[in-house]
């Protein structure tokens, strides 16, 4: 079940070219399984139609404080009291202006002031109106009466200039409303994640790597800073994108892993390693392309630093989580490497099934704790498993 399942979710659109972007944003979260109520100001309705958005949400739209057929239905208040979360997408700078000066002239700004649920504002204007001091401060005041604002991104506005003003990314908007949402198990806490393969060079061209795509590592990043945690992901070669919300930093060879990730767990609540980290690299990586002729066919490797069992041996109060990939006897082995390296839980799951692991969306996995018990987590996306793992992991070792 995903984070946004069964939510009441209001969508306040304003009046800015940005409207049409609602239609997305409305997609996503009912693809999610949440339930979307729109509310167009009389500007919205310019630029976009409540037919559109009623076919998108399949519920009706709300326009008009006084529609008698609306508040009959459902009225203003029930609509703010049902909301489990408010968004407003796009929000105007005379919508942030309104709200910021507590006046409810109209539907959505009078269910902005009855709500108790999270609000959250994605601004979209033009370059030198977001710029203005009067934006600036509206967004400064409502940031610290607790509303949320996903800044706008940079680049070419409608208007024809660049700069600063496009609606955020609706995927980054989408993230935010996941994370409003979600129980915050980790709040207050700083985690460490590492993900992906790490890739060690021979040449300036070859270099040796492994198979694993950075994903299982990324969702259990990305679900800790739903639970509202600090999160550092340090990612090793991979495509993937860097999270929303939370700080990535790149990295290629095991050792730049071991030097970020061990600066990173100053500090921190919990360290994750689910990097399928190389055990080895060539003793030397040359500076110029080796030619072929010259190669004598034998690679000389040597070992990598071990960063969990060195994490291990400083532990402290830190938890350390760490995942073993196995082809056989995954419950020996796993057991095992969570004993030799200190760890307090390892997430276990099996390399040789094509349907589940490396590149998959999905995963099973089987998790051993210190304390000898263990669980199994059925096929699920890789979001769900991860959302699972770190719920387990905060009820055994990080109690709010
Ligand atoms: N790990 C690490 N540093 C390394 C190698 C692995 O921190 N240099 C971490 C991985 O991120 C993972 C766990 O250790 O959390 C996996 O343990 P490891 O013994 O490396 O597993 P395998 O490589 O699968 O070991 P083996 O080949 O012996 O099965």
């Amino acid at each position: 079940m995903t984070t946004l399942a069964g939510r009441e979710i209001v969508l306040g659109v304003t009046g800015g070219i940005a409207a049409y972007k609602a239609c997305e944003i409305i997609r996503e979260l009912r693809r999610e399984g949440a339930n979307v109520h729109v509310i167009l100001t009389a500007a919205g309705a310019h630029f976009i139609t409540p037919l559109t958005l009623q076919t998108l949400s399949r519920n009706p739209v709300y326009m008009n404080m006084f529609d008698l057929i609306s508040e009959s239905e459902i009225g203003h208040i029930s609509l703010a009291q049902r909301a489990h979360l408010l968004m407003i997408v796009p929000a105007t700078a005379n919508t942030m202006g309104r709200i910021r000066n507590g006046i409810a002239d109209d539907l959505l700004s009078t269910v902005v002031m009855a709500t108790a649920a999270p609000v959250l504002l994605a601004p979209a204007m033009n370059s030198q109106m977001y710029a203005s001091p009067a934006v600036r401060e509206n967004a400064e005041v409502l940031r610290e009466r607790g509303f949320t604002i996903v800044d706008p991104d940079e680049g070419e506005l409608a208007c024809g200039t660049v700069g600063p003003g496009r609606l955020a990314d609706t995927g980054r908007i989408v993230e935010m409303a996941r994370i409003l949402l979600s129980e915050k198990l980790l709040a207050g806490k700083k985690v460490v994640v590492s993900a992906g393969p790490t890739a060690e060079d021979m040449d300036p061209v070859r270099y040796l790597t492994n198979r694993s795509s950075g994903r299982m590592g990324f969702a259990m990043a990305v679900t800790a800073r739903r639970f509202g945690a600090d999160v550092t992901l340090v990612a090793g070669p991979t495509p993937l994108p860097a999270p929303p919300f939370l700080t990535t930093v790149r990295v290629r060879s095991a050792k730049e892993m071991m030097g970020e990730v061990t600066a990173a767990a100053e500090g921190a609540d919990a360290v994750v390693m689910a990097a399928a980290v190389a055990d080895f690299r060539p003793d030397s990586a040359a500076q110029k392309k080796i030619k072929k002729e010259k190669f004598d066919r034998t690679l000389a490797l040597v070992p990598t630093d071990d960063i969990l069992s060195s994490l291990g041996r400083t532990k402290g109060t830190r938890v350390l989580v760490g995942f073993a990939a196995e082809t056989n006897d995954l419950e020996e082995n796993a057991v095992e490497k969570m004993r030799r390296k200190n760890l307090d839980a390892i997430v276990a799951n099996d390399v040789s099934r094509s349907d589940i692991g490396f590149g998959s969306d999905s995963n099973e996995v089987r998790v051993y704790f210190s304390d000898g018990t263990a669980i199994d987590l059925a096929m699920a996306a890789k979001d769900a498993i991860a959302s699972a793992v770190w719920r387990a992991v905060c009820r055994k070792f990080l109690p709010a």
